[in-house]
């Protein structure tokens, strides 16, 4: 059966399928392109693979390793370029627009009207899935970036504070490290400085300058005095990592926190998945708050894309798939997992922790006040081009003696060329 362009009606593809798939007449088949294979990435997509295969599905995994999701991009474009796309990929932001716009992802908009995205979704994700008003994608969750997990035992050993400005980060990082205990984890891969980057972007310049800068890509604003400031700050934070960071995958940062080799970390609440893997406990074993002078949100989402593709089983495996994700028990039970709070509003909180739960008020404030803005890092704010511009001269500051202003001057260099 082949994809109509007006999309399916799910209720026959789905209910055909999944009668048949009884009787063993029509397979329900995925090969799922993701990146997620560290501990808590990993129990989060097997709870996928689980409820796809529960529900008769027979799932194909294609992890491919590296946090961030820059590798799994590679990959992607190679098979896509050889004519060969997995049936469903992990993706994320703008590249859901670059794709659809070549007119190789399926219309989704059956399963949509189906399920009732319009009514569950919040107009943030709506517009990262829809393409020319169509449905192109499925959203699985919302992450936020600008987080500050914290080791307490290890704060307290310097009789310090939680730092809520990054004055005080800076005062923190130096009683530790005179202390001889590393302050910041921290692993030297470009998305993970970028990271970092973002968080003092937003914490020293405010939403305002964040979005001038990391969205409307603004001259003045990415060589303002401001944006030195910025890399001023990523300086200091060069002297507060351990001398093994470079090339460090996130999670074993994250692992360093637990077991108490260093103080912190800045990095998104999947790290929060690590920590649930390891059966932590948020506001005991370790802490989360918002990265320093940040009370906004930097938001990160995850998406799945479903390219076209031949086969019946192939298509009915796309139905069954982009119909489980927005499910009410399956958000539960993955953003449990992942760290991530549910990507429809309408579910109950009471299962999730302390730091979920500070996530989604922090999030709704954020709406109201204006200081929701979208992460560059992790590709929602901006195209590949110019992330890539970022990645690159944030890593190249990270890892030499150059200036800010010499940073800013190639900054906006590359930017410029990227555009
Ligand atoms: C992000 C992704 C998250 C998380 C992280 C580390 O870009 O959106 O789901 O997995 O990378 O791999």
């Amino acid at each position: 059966m082949h994809r109509a362009t007006t999309g399916r009606t799910l209720g026959l593809a789905v209910g055909l399928a999944t009668a048949l798939a009884g009787t063993g007449a029509q397979a329900q088949t995925a090969e799922v392109l993701h990146y997620w294979t560290s501990g808590g990435e990993a129990r989060a997509v097997a709870a996928l693979q689980e409820e796809f295969e529960a529900a008769g599905g027979t799932w194909v995994d294609a992890p491919v390793a590296g946090g961030g999701g820059d590798a799994q991009a590679t990959v992607l474009r190679s098979r896509v370029l050889a004519g060969d796309p997995p049936t469903a990929v992990q993706i994320k932001g703008p590249n859901i627009h670059d794709w659809a716009a070549e007119g190789v992802l399926a219309n989704l908009d059956a399963v949509a009207a189906e399920a009732g995205w319009d009514d569950i979704l919040p107009p943030l994700l709506r517009d990262i899935v829809t393409y020319d008003d169509q449905y192109v994608a499925v959203p699985v969750n919302i992450h936020r970036v600008n987080w500050l997990w914290i080791n307490p035992e290890v704060l307290a050993e310097v009789g310090a504070e939680v730092p809520t400005t990054w004055d005080e980060f800076n005062a923190t990082a130096d009683a530790l490290l005179e202390a001889g205990i590393t302050p910041l984890a921290h692993g030297g891969q470009p998305w993970q400085d970028a990271t970092v980057f973002e968080t003092v972007v937003l914490g020293l310049g405010g939403p305002d300058f964040y979005r001038q800068a990391l969205v409307e890509l603004d001259a003045d604003a990415l060589t303002s005095d401001t944006m030195i400031a910025v890399f001023d700050q990523m300086r200091r934070i060069t002297g507060y990592v351990d001398p093994n960071f470079p090339g460090r995958d996130w999670n074993l940062a994250t692992g360093m926190v637990m077991n108490g080799e260093a103080a912190m970390q800045i990095m998104g609440d999947w790290a929060k998945g690590e920590f649930a893997a390891s059966e932590l406990t948020p506001d005991e074993d370790y802490l989360c708050v918002p990265t320093p002078g940040t009370s906004g949100f930097v938001l990160n989402s995850d998406s799945f894309a479903f390219f076209e593709v031949e086969g019946d089983d192939r298509v009915a495996g796309q139905d069954l798939l982009a119909g489980l994700i927005l499910g009410e028990s399956f958000q539960e039970t993955f953003n449990l997992f992942k760290g991530s709070i549910p990507a429809r509003t309408d579910l109950d909180r009471s299962a999730f922790d302390a730091c979920a739960v500070r996530s989604m008020e922090d999030l709704d404030s954020a709406v109201a006040e204006g200081s929701l803005v979208p992460s560059m890092a992790h590709e929602i704010a901006i195209g590949r081009a110019p992330r890539g511009a970022f990645l690159d001269v944030v890593t190249q500051h990270f890892n030499s003696d150059m200036s800010s202003q010499e940073a800013v001057e190639l900054l906006l260099e590359e930017v410029e060329l990227a555009m």
